[in-house]
């Protein structure tokens, strides 16, 4: 379809696909959770959890006075840790705004802190080179008509306005974004919202930004939490993860997630044709915690040998092993070794012919022999099935996680079903 001045328009299915092209490809980023829940150092829902008053939890404005410079140390560290784009909490579910606004003097600006905590978020994050994008928790624990806009046309009214303001400064005052994180819809639905009003005044004001599923309509991405979980629906869908077990700073939470268990999830998040982003929770003073940057430090050297198996991998067919993970690209399927077993590796059930395989750290050539075999449940149709055998491996792992390409003659496919349980 043409317009009159004989623009083409893209069908909506197509101009989304191409607003989340780069996001897919990128596959790695970087959620951060901050605000003035870190002075207390309970997380973010200790203000629910412990019902601390507004006007007790607005004291704490007073006392959040980061040092200007913090978020270039995030986006270094997402740099090293080769995460490609950022979000980060402009308003989490207290109402605490890191961005200047009218609406409300409970803001970065107004407060102590006394600068526009976004704006330099944004900046480190472009300096760094990475792609900048935006939490915004529509549901709000201070706003005092945050829970009456259920039932009082009035509240919803003011809160509604309230909220869309807020939506409007954030995608107006800082540039091109190309994440918007939604979160939190509550109490309201679609129609309080006026959410598909304001999904198109954002359309406008950002046309090419990429906005998640949570704002009470649909999105151009489906967002799990804590658990890897692909879109049933077949969208393209993104797994966020804390790196302990707090979402914000949690001074009692040392628990970190081991560098193996990150990259893991990472790659079946791509093997799955999904993205992952990880959280980390910086402390009042903008620093990150050591357990969180140790982590990363060691997730981005991994990355910095194998991150061409993770991004604009494609979804993998391949999923059947106890001690290898997959990524793939066209025709080239990437072991991830997560447990050395030994001098051989065996995978099984392929459709197709390994060609040649190779240790992507060094390329040198890695040694496999293959046989053919006959799909038993079928035995007079039976295609032929492969079961391969890498060989020659040392006994003691090469690196954290080594990874082995290997070169199939058509795409790599696994028969993925149990002969025994069909039997049944
Ligand atoms: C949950 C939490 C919120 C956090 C979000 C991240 O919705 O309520 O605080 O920001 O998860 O996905």
């Amino acid at each position: 379809m043409l317009t009159a001045a004989g623009a083409a328009i893209l069908p909506p299915t197509t101009l989304a696909a191409s607003r989340t092209a780069w996001w897919i490809e990128a596959r790695f980023g970087m959620f951060i959770h901050w605000g003035v829940h870190t002075v207390i150092a309970r997380d973010i829902w200790n203000m629910e959890h412990e019902a601390i008053p507004s006007e007790e939890y607005k004291e704490l404005g007073k006392k959040f006075r980061p040092p200007a410079g913090c978020a270039r140390t995030w986006a270094r560290l997402a740099r090293e840790a080769g995460q490609k784009y950022m979000v980060l909490t402009t308003k989490n579910h207290d109402g605490y705004c890191l961005f200047n606004t009218k609406t409300t003097d409970f803001c970065a600006t107004k407060q102590a802190c006394g600068r526009d905590l976004v704006a330099e978020f944004v900046e480190a994050a472009r300096a760094e080179g990475r792609r900048v994008g935006f939490y915004f928790s529509m549901m709000d624990w201070i706003h005092p008509d945050g829970i009456k806009c259920a039932v009082d046309e009035g509240a919803r009214r003011r809160f509604v306005d309230y909220i869309h303001t807020q939506v409007h400064e954030i995608c107006s005052n800082y540039g091109k974004i190309d994440i918007l994180w939604w979160d939190g819809p509550w109490p309201l639905n679609a129609a309080g919202w006026e959410a598909d009003k304001l999904q198109k005044r954002i359309r406008t004001l950002q046309p090419d930004m990429i906005i998640n599923d949570r704002g009470a309509v649909d999105g151009d991405f489906w967002t799990s939490e804590q658990k890897i979980e692909p879109d049933k629906q077949g969208r393209p869908w993104e797994t966020c993860m804390t790196i302990n077990g707090a979402w914000g700073y949690m001074a009692a939470d040392e628990n970190w997630k081991s560098p193996e268990a990150i990259i893991g999830n990472l790659t079946t998040c791509a093997r799955d044709g999904g993205n992952f982003i990880l959280n980390i929770g910086p402390e009042s003073d903008g620093s990150v915690p050591v357990g969180s940057v140790r982590v990363l430090q060691q997730v981005g050297q991994w990355m910095s040998k194998y991150g061409e198996t993770i991004y604009g991998s494609e979804l993998c067919k391949v999923t059947r092993s106890n001690y290898v993970n997959f990524t793939r690209k066209g025709n080239t399927l990437y072991l991830h070794v997560t447990r050395w077993i030994g001098p051989v590796i065996t995978l099984s059930r392929f459709t197709s012919r390994v060609k040649s395989a190779r240790w992507l750290h060094d390329g040198t050539p890695v040694r496999f022999e293959q046989t053919q075999q006959k799909d038993p449940r079928e035995p007079s149709i039976g295609f032929p099935l492969y079961r391969v055998k890498f060989t020659g491996l040392p006994a003691a792992a090469p690196d954290m996680m080594p990874v082995i390409a290997a070169e199939f003659e058509s795409e790599p496919v696994q028969d993925l079903k149990f002969p025994r349980w069909a039997q049944k």
